[in-house]
Parts: C-alpha cells; sequence; structure tokens
C-alpha cells in the first residue's frame, strides 16, 4: 500500500485513492496528489507531476540557493508561514514569544504495519493499516518532526497526525499544529459543514469557496452544538451520487478550527486541527507534543459514496470493535416521561409496561442521586437519593435485571453544582479564574479535569455504582461549556494555562479510559445537552451519542441528515417521544414518530402510562419489526434519497449481501394538487434482479431507473385511495429479493 521511489517520491495507494508526495527542491515536503488510485507510476510520471517550469509572477524565492523555487505557489505537506508562504500555515512555534521560522527537511522514512487500539487517546485502529513516518528535521532550531499516514486496506481514507520533539536544551512553545493539511489545486468546490445550535444541531451548510477564507471553529472546550469538526469540499455542481467530495474529520472533542483558504491562483488550502487561540503547549528538552489525529476523506461518488465510505471506516477502525454490527438495546429513557419527579415505584412501573411492550434497557435519568429535585444541585455527588429510592439503588437494579432487562444511569462527570457536598469539600476543584466573578450555566460549574485527582475522585464514586447496580449502560452528559478557563492544579504545578483546554479533553479521556478498562463492557451513550460533543473522539470511546435534546421526529429529519453525512448509522440514538413534542411543540403522529426513530439505535422515551391501547399495539409491533431488521436498520449502508424537494425526506438503508432494504419516505407538508406521479429511483438495487417492494413484484431495472412511487397523497377529490394523508406523512418501503 506505500512505495516510496528513489527516496523521494511517497505514494500510499490502494484499490479506492492515491495519495502522492515528494521532497521538494528545498527538502520540504510537497503535495501532488489525491484522489483515484492512479497505479503504478513511472520515474517519467512522478517527475512530469513535480516539475514547475515557472514560478508564479509577485512571489518571493524561498532562497538564494534554489534558483526560481517559491513556497507561495505549492502545494505542501505541512506548510509553515513567513518564508516565501504567505497564507496560513500548519505550525508555528515560538522562543518565548520571537517566532521561529522553521525550516523542517527531510531526513528519511519509516512504515509500520498495524496499529493497536489503546485507550488512553481516541486514534483509529487496524490490523491492516500501514503507517510511513516521515522524519523532518530544523538543524537551525533543533526541533524534529514526524509526519504519519495512515491507510488502511479497502477504504478512501488517509489518517495524520504529526508529532514535534525538542532536540536542544531551550524550551520552545507550540502556538499552533494543525492535525491535517489537504492542498487542491483548484477552488471548484463548495465548503460544507454541520452547523446549528442547542436543539438544532449539524444541519448541513454550504459556503461557495471564493479567494479568502471560510472557517468554523469551537472555543467552548468542547467540540459544540454550533459547529461540527467535520468539513467538506464538494465538487461543484455534485449531487448526492456524482461528483468528488474531499471530508477532514478530527478525531478530538475540544477546541478546534477547520478553514478553507483560497489564493490568488485559486488553490485551495485545508487546514483541521486544534484552535491555536487559548492555546500553547511547551515543549522542553527532549519533550514532544502530538496532535490529534484528522481523517482526510476521498469520494468521487456525491455525498452519498462519501458519507458511506467515511461510514465504513469510522464503523471499522474507530468505533470499540465488540460495538461493530453488534445489536444496540432497545431502550427506555424516562427523562421526558417523568423530569426530575420518579422515585423507585414509579420507575418500576413504567420499566414493566416498557417490557411488556418490547424494550430491552431501561435508563435512570437524571435525578435519581443527592438530593437533586431539579437543575440546581447534587451534581458531584453521585450517591443514590435514599428518598427517591429507599431500598437503595442495588435493589432497584435487581428488580430491573430481574424483569429482564439492561440497565442504564445517567451521570454527569464533569460537572459539579455549588450546592452539592462535592463542591463544599473542594470549591478548587472547578474551573475558575481567580478574580472573583464566575459565570455559571444551568446552575453548575465545571470540573477541572486538567487535573488527574479530580478525575480520580469521580470516577470512584462512579465505580462504586456501577459495581453495585451491575450496570450495563452509561449515559454521560455534559451540559454546560468552560468560561474563564483556568485551573488552579496548573498554576499549583507550574503548567500555562494556555495548556488548559487541552489537558481537560486529556482528562475526559482519562475517565473513559479507567471506565473502559474496568468495566469493558459497558455500553457508554455519549450526551452533551443532546448533540454539544458529537464527534470522532468521543465516539472511539461511547459507540452512539444522543444526538439532539430535540427529540421532534421532523426536527431529527434535517439533524439525521446532516449527522450522516459524516457519521455512521449506528451511531444516532434516536428516541419515540410524546406529542405534542417537548421542544417544539408540534403534534406528530406515533406512525411518524416511529417511522423516525427507527433509523438507527431506537429508544423510547414518553410517558407510556398515557398511552392508548391502540398505540401500545403499534409500539409492540414497531418493536417486533425493528428486532427482526435491526442490523440493517442499524448498521445497513445508508442512502439519502433525492427527493426532488426540500419538503421531503428520503432515507435508505441497503444490506448488499442479502440484498434488501428499507426506504423511509417523509413529506413535512402536504400540497394541494401535487404531481400525480412522482418516483425515488433506488440506483443500489441491481437490474438483473426481482424483487418484492411490500405487496408488488417488480423488477430490478424499473427499480432502479425510474423507482419506487411516492405515496399517493390526497388531492381534494378522493380521500380514500390516499396512502398518507395530512402534515407529517411518513411511508415504509420493505425491499427484498423476490423468491
Ligand atoms: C441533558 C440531556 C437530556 C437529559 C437532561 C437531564 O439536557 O441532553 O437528554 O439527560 O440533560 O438533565
Amino acid at each position: 500500500m506505500i512505495n516510496v521511489i528513489d527516496n523521494q517520491y511517497f505514494h500510499l495507494q490502494n484499490n479506492k485513492i492515491s495519495y502522492l508526495f515528494y521532497v521538494m527542491p528545498n527538502q520540504q515536503l510537497g503535495h501532488l496528489y489525491y484522489g483515484q488510485p492512479l497505479g503504478d507510476l513511472s520515474n517519467k510520471d512522478l517527475e512530469y507531476l513535480a516539475r514547475k517550469v515557472n514560478k508564479s509572477a509577485g512571489t518571493v524565492k524561498f532562497s538564494a540557493d534554489t534558483g526560481q523555487f517559491t513556497l507561495a505557489d505549492r502545494g505542501q505537506e505541512y506548510p509553515v508561514y513567513g518564508s516565501s508562504d504567505f497564507k496560513a500555515g500548519a505550525l508555528e512555534i515560538t522562543e518565548g514569544t520571537t517566532p521561529l521560522y522553521t525550516d523542517f527537511r527531510y531526513k528519511s522514512y519509516r512504515i509500520t504495519k498495524g496499529k493497536p487500539r489503546r485507550l488512553h487517546q481516541p486514534t483509529t485502529f487496524g490490523d491492516d493499516g500501514e503507517t510511513l513516518s516521515i522524519q523532518l528535521t530544523d538543524e537551525e532550531h533543533q526541533l524534529a518532526l514526524t509526519l504519519n499516514y495512515t491507510i488502511f486496506n479497502d477504504h478512501s481514507v488517509i489518517v495524520r497526525n504529526q508529532s514535534i520533539t525538542n532536540l536542544g536544551t531551550v524550551p520552545r512553545t507550540v502556538q499552533k499544529m494543525m492535525s491535517g493539511v489537504l492542498e487542491l489545486a483548484t477552488d471548484d468546490y463548495e465548503f460544507l459543514h454541520l452547523s446549528g445550535a442547542w436543539l438544532k444541531e449539524r444541519h448541513i451548510t454550504r459556503h461557495a469557496l471564493a479567494q479568502g477564507t471560510v472557517s468554523i471553529s469551537s472555543l467552548k472546550g468542547a467540540s459544540g452544538h454550533q459547529h461540527n469538526p467535520f468539513v467538506a469540499l464538494q465538487e461543484k455542481n455534485g449531487t448526492i451520487d456524482h461528483g468528488q467530495v474531499y471530508g477532514a474529520q478530527l478525531i478530538y472533542s475540544g477546541n478546534f478550527i477547520g478553514q478553507a483558504e483560497v489564493d490568488e491562483w485559486s488553490h485551495t488550502r485545508v487546514l483541521m486541527g486544534i484552535h491555536p487561540d487559548y492555546f500553547t503547549w511547551e515543549i522542553g528538552e527532549g519533550e514532544s507534543f502530538e496532535t490529534p489525529e484528522i481523517l482526510l476523506a476521498y469520494s468521487a461518488q456525491g455525498l452519498n459514496g462519501f458519507a458511506q465510505e467515511t461510514a465504513s471506516f469510522i464503523e471499522k477502525h474507530i468505533i470499540d470493535p465488540q460495538w461493530q454490527n453488534k445489536p444496540r438495546p432497545i431502550v427506555f429513557n424516562n427523562w421526558e416521561a417523568t423530569y426530575f419527579d420518579f422515585d423507585h415505584q414509579k420507575l418500576i412501573e413504567l420499566a414493566k409496561s416498557g417490557k411488556e411492550l418490547g424494550m430491552e434497557c431501561f435508563v435512570v435519568d437524571d435525578g435519581w442521586f443527592g438530593k437533586r429535585d431539579d437543575d440546581r444541585s447534587s451534581l458531584g455527588d453521585w450517591t443514590v437519593d435514599e428518598r427517591k429510592f429507599p431500598k437503595g439503588i442495588k435493589v432497584f437494579a435487581q428488580e430491573i435485571h430481574q424483569l429482564g432487562l439492561q440497565l442504564g444511569i445517567w451521570f454527569e462527570p464533569e460537572m459539579v453544582s455549588p450546592d452539592s457536598q462535592f463542591y463544599r469539600a473542594h470549591p478548587e476543584w472547578v474551573v475558575r479564574h481567580p478574580f472573583s466573578r464566575i459565570s455559571i450555566g444551568r446552575g453548575q460549574y465545571v470540573l477541572d479535569f486538567a487535573n488527574p485527582q479530580v478525575v480520580d475522585a469521580i470516577y470512584e464514586q462512579m465505580k462504586k455504582i456501577i459495581q453495585e447496580t451491575e450496570l450495563d449502560y452509561i449515559k454521560w452528559d455534559m451540559n454546560r461549556n468552560i468560561t474563564e478557563a483556568y485551573s488552579a492544579y496548573l498554576n499549583e504545578v507550574g503548567i500555562d494555562q494556555t495548556e488548559f483546554f487541552h489537558r481537560y479533553i486529556l482528562g475526559v479521556y482519562r475517565l473513559y479510559e479507567k471506565i473502559l478498562t474496568d468495566f469493558p463492557t459497558i455500553l457508554i451513550e455519549g450526551c452533551a445537552g443532546g448533540g454539544g460533543r458529537y464527534d470522532l473522539g468521543i465516539l472511539f470511546y461511547s459507540p452512539q451519542i444522543w444526538p439532539s435534546d430535540d427529540s421532534d421526529a421532523i426536527e431529527r429529519l434535517a439533524i439525521q441528515t446532516g449527522t450522516l453525512l459524516a457519521y455512521p448509522l449506528s451511531t444516532f440514538s434516536n428516541h419515540v417521544s410524546a406529542s405534542p413534542n417537548h421542544q417544539v411543540w408540534r403534534q406528530t403522529s406515533l406512525k411518524i414518530r416511529q417511522d423516525v426513530a427507527m433509523f438507527g439505535p431506537l429508544g423510547y422515551e414518553l410517558d407510556l402510562n398515557q398511552l392508548t391501547e391502540t398505540e401500545k399495539t403499534a409500539i409492540q409491533e414497531r418493536i417486533a419489526f425493528y428486532q427482526e431488521n435491526r442490523q440493517l436498520l442499524t448498521f445497513g449502508r445508508f442512502y439519502q434519497l433525492a427527493t426532488g424537494t426540500d419538503n421531503e425526506v428520503a432515507w435508505a438503508v441497503y444490506d448488499e449481501t442479502e440484498q434488501k432494504a428499507i426506504v423511509g419516505f417523509y413529506r413535512i407538508l402536504s400540497k394541494p394538487n401535487s404531481a400525480a406521479d412522482e418516483f425515488l429511483p433506488l440506483s443500489f438495487l441491481s437490474a438483473d434482479q426481482t424483487y418484492q417492494v411490500n405487496d408488488e413484484i417488480l423488477s430490478g431495472k424499473i427499480l432502479r431507473q425510474i423507482g419506487i412511487r411516492k405515496p399517493y397523497q390526497f388531492n381534494g377529490a378522493n380521500p380514500d385511495q390516499a396512502q398518507v394523508q395530512g402534515d407529517f406523512q411518513s411511508y415504509i418501503y420493505q425491499i427484498a429479493l423476490a423468491d
């Protein structure tokens, strides 16, 4: 997979991609190509690609002894600002406050096979990975830089990360160190990202590229509700099924930046990594700093091809192997059913009803600990509230397990309420600046996870509960962002406060590591006020994430469509909630709520005691259907289908081996007298096969070329023939090979 030619050209290749770079005349690394596989290349080919006869006008030469050579107009593997290149660079190092204009020259390379999964930090892993590590040195500044590139079989993704080591005695400060760089020869792309807010996360947003910079970022201490650490560049005029798409996606959960800069020659440079604001990292003699990893993904098959490649890569090389293809339990979560108003008996009644309906895991949400009757107290006191559980948490857990249900419990480990024993005992363990004012969010403070003692103290409390309850599942929440970032601990040990944000996230990963080392089979569901930390760092530890506090089926259509551009279906947990919905007060049928929620890991979060007998039967039937089709609905290949209008959404999941599919069609608002005949082509089916589509037998040729007919909607004349009626309609198609 990795060819090194003449110690000068480096070609990473598999059956889906080629990534090519070389040693430039100044001994730095230049980028040549990323895209469809090129196969074997002759020396003539390589020289031809690397040749640059002209120096672009108006540029500065790199040095007196490299002729016409300038960095300004070159694609580079790890560019730095200030030595003939004026664009934003990937690396900035200072000595004190003095910038070092580094000059990293190629020294040697190493190839390693296989990549282990280590819990201390989230990274890709896999036996079939090959990693090319390029060593570069800057002799003058006594710095060594390693660029790592991993390529796996059958996946169109290059994984990159970098480390820098101080070979000298004088301390250096890393001011900026990006995880990935992607250089593209043109700006013929749209910049896509996933933006939003609390309750409306990860909607697909587009910007046209033009000379200048487009960027997204977070400085909240978490990847955030507003921007996701993911960007894609989609070829102009590309569609969901055609055209090239490049993606950059960080394996990291803290502050980040992702940007695309277009220069005066219409070259595009994408940079992504830890946000350089409020960040520095000091490296003393012999010390190193290593960046998080990034995925650089590619597809020539439009957004669907891109999303499928990315999803299958993440499933295989980031998600914990024990959860790969493993059915996820159907969850009942009591939050929207009871909020804080519950006790042992009430929960057991709900659990019994849930069990009768077919649910498999009972999750006790917020309010079981300390004395927490609202969101103003007790975070940090992870001991059971005996007013609510007079028999103790152990007996409660036993009763749940005796019902044949798994048990899940909600924690918010990184937070503390001012009204808690934990805070009273250790006010210095809170993130707060020594000045007097402190911001407060949801009535709570953030704990200083940069301090290992704090992580240990929280873990000890969690461990007791996990052991006592023989816990199957944790919902790990995180409901506020970091303000006035300052750690008393870092001050004490003499570390700069600008290292806080990164050290905080490393502390979060440490807690994950501790839990999963002691309880390797526990299923952790990530959550951050819904989708405030939906990223590959968290998914490395918790294979699914509560994607949004907005549980309305219609809102979820856009959230899920956006999320699935960058993340697998199996990571997106969905709950059927009440109508009217508690976030937007929209009224929808149980049918559409179930039709939307069944794509991905399914759950229920509503008061089961309020259900009518008809609704109970509908839930039982749906759960039976879900259990039968769970693998397909969780791990099937996901397609967005082109509906031709914003008012409609259609999704398909497809199992290639068995050639079966489920299609969900959703119409948000009904329209009077819409087109009489409309179809959704299913291009993934085979033209040579015959399929059963619900009750009909149809040929693959028809289904591929023309498609399944959209459900007929009431047009005022013949309501009895309508398959869907009114606003918020849904229709499910089940497709399998005909006998
Ligand atoms: C957050 C979560 C919700 C719920 C509440 C409990 O908002 O996203 O699902 O757990 O906290 O306080």
